[in-house]
């Protein structure tokens, strides 16, 4: 059987550290003063990127919440989980990654295809969001 509370507690952290580590790379297109992060021009990169390290991070923390509660939560972890845990993977990827591809290449004000994953990532995290405040509704807490 999938230990989900394992599962999303370690990808959350090893993503936490995927994402601030963007962070990093941001924070050093900005002391070089990288024209092509940095100029007026480039917003639209500069927007997405920046979306997808702000994102990505706070999926991270999301991941090592949903593991907590699974792990604290006695229903909870009785419950077919596949299907959150699929959407929350999911949403991991596709909403950061479509903001990373969109910067990537731009058509003037407009982010690049890859932005199109976004919507998609956005409704697989919704749904996600909604499955565990259900399961959570009858929830009994160890103590
Ligand atoms: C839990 C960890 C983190 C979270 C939740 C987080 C979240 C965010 C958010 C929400 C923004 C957007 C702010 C705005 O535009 O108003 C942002 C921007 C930024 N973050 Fe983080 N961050 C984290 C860690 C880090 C780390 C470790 C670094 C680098 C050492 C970093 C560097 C940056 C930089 C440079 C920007 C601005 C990018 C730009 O506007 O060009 N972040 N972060």
């Amino acid at each position: 059987m999938i230990d989900y509370a394992q599962r999303h507690v370690r990808f959350g952290w090893w993503s936490l550290l995927v994402f601030a580590t963007a962070g990093l790379v941001l924070e050093t297109l900005h002391g070089f003063k990288v024209r092509a992060y940095l100029d007026v021009s480039n917003e639209t990169r500069r927007l997405m990127w920046t979306l997808a390290h702000a994102h990505g991070t706070l999926l991270a923390v999301v991941h090592v919440i949903f593991g907590l509660t699974v792990r604290g939560a006695r229903d909870l972890s009785g419950r077919d989980l596949r299907p959150i845990s699929s959407a929350l993977m999911g949403a991991s990827v596709l909403l950061p990654g479509g903001f990373f591809l969109g910067g990537i290449a731009f058509y003037s004000g407009d982010p690049g295809f890859g932005i199109l994953l976004v919507p998609f990532g956005a409704v697989l995290l919704l749904a996600a969001v909604f499955l565990i405040a259900r399961a959570t509704g009858e929830t009994v807490v160890r103590r």
